[in-house]
């Protein structure tokens, strides 16, 4: 099969679209055959070994997390499903979806694509949409709460600002300047340009005394104070990065990431054919172009999804 491959650690140029052997699905396994996969933050980490000491990767590596296809084969003790049936997958780091074939486990992480989704907006919907329902579900806050989005037009951010709204919140989002039509036509009630103003000092204009809860997917670490200061005294911050145990003011820190929870994943894609949940593609790509997706995506401002078509 032609894969996008990684050969070692190193910069995304070194891509390259290679021959390796079509893998075989162990008991519990499904084999796909790839019409589309999505992109995502964790590719490039991947590839390049940002993360080596955390998650290791073997060599020849093919990135991807995001699967979309066509289940061509099964292994023993499958019941989900059989082939023929579309699928869309999350593959967490285990990856390897930008490549005509991948396993993947039958497991809530993989559901079937509905058939009014194409395989590009399957391809797009679970890493962003299962990750930004986990964090909506962590925040665990109220209808009528007030919630800032930072990094709101990413692949994460994106579903973040539907989820939210969607629960009931007064929705503040992060983006830049000529974002504000794509934000709020995802249901921001506010936008706030992070590059022209003080992303915590806008907030507590827009909502005296700060929002309940801060969905921050832009920064890591220490960063977060900054943007913790946007939050109530006594809110919270959720992050699917990592950051220190608690802020000031007892704002408090939670730090979540993508789940598949039973039936999840199935239950985002029917929100998407009925219109609930956008699924926002700014560009997508032909396999044989996998490697430039991958340095636009790494290099340039991304509206929603970047998905590679095959
Ligand atoms: N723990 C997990 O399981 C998990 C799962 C999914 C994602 N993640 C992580 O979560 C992060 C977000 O993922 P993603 O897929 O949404 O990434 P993404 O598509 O690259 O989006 C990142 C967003 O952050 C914005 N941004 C960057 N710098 C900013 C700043 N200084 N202030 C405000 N916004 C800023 C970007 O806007 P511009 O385009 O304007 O720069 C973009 O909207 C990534 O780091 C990813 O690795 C973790």
């Amino acid at each position: 099969m032609k894969a996008l491959v990684a050969r070692s650690y190193g910069p995304l140029e070194e891509l390259e679209i290679a021959e390796l052997p079509t893998p075989v699905p162990g008991p519990g396994q499904l084999l796909v055959r790839l019409e589309a996969a999505a992109l995502n933050a964790v590719d490039k980490a991947l590839i390049t070994g940002a993360l080596r000491d955390a998650i290791p990767v073997t060599h020849p590596f093919v990135p991807g997390v995001d699967v979309s296809g066509t289940v061509e084969s099964v292994g023993e003790g499958v019941t989900r499903f059989v082939p023929g049936d579309p699928v869309i997958a999350w593959n967490s780091v285990a990856s390897g979806a930008l490549a005509e074939h991948v396993v993947i486990d039958d497991a809530p992480s993989a559901a079937r694509r509905p058939p009014e989704l194409t395989p590009a907006q399957g391809a797009a919907l679970p890493t962003g949409a299962l990750t930004a329902a986990a964090l909506v579900d962590l925040a665990d806050v109220p209808s009528g709460s007030t919630a800032l989005i930072v990094g709101a037009t990413g692949g994460v951010g994106s579903y973040t600002v539907q989820l939210a709204r969607r629960a009931g919140l007064t929705v503040l989002a992060t983006g830049r300047a000529d974002d504000e039509a794509f934000l709020r036509g995802l249901g921001a009630d506010h936008v706030l340009d992070y590059r022209a103003v003080g992303i915590a000092e806008e907030t507590h204009r827009l909502v005296p005394g700060g929002v309940d809860v801060v969905f921050d997917m832009a920064n890591a670490g220490p960063a977060l104070a900054a943007t913790a200061a946007a939050a109530r005294p006594g809110g919270r911050l959720v992050s699917p990065l990592g950051g220190p145990p608690a802020f000031d003011r007892d704002v408090t820190a939670l730090y979540g990431g993508t789940r598949a929870t039973e039936g999840r994943l199935a239950s985002l894609a029917a929100q998407a054919v009925k219109g609930e949940l956008r699924i926002p593609i700014d560009a997508d790509y032909p396999f044989a172009e996998a490697r430039q997706a991958l340095l636009d995506f790494a290099g340039r401002h991304v509206k929603g999804k970047i998905t590679v078509t095959f």
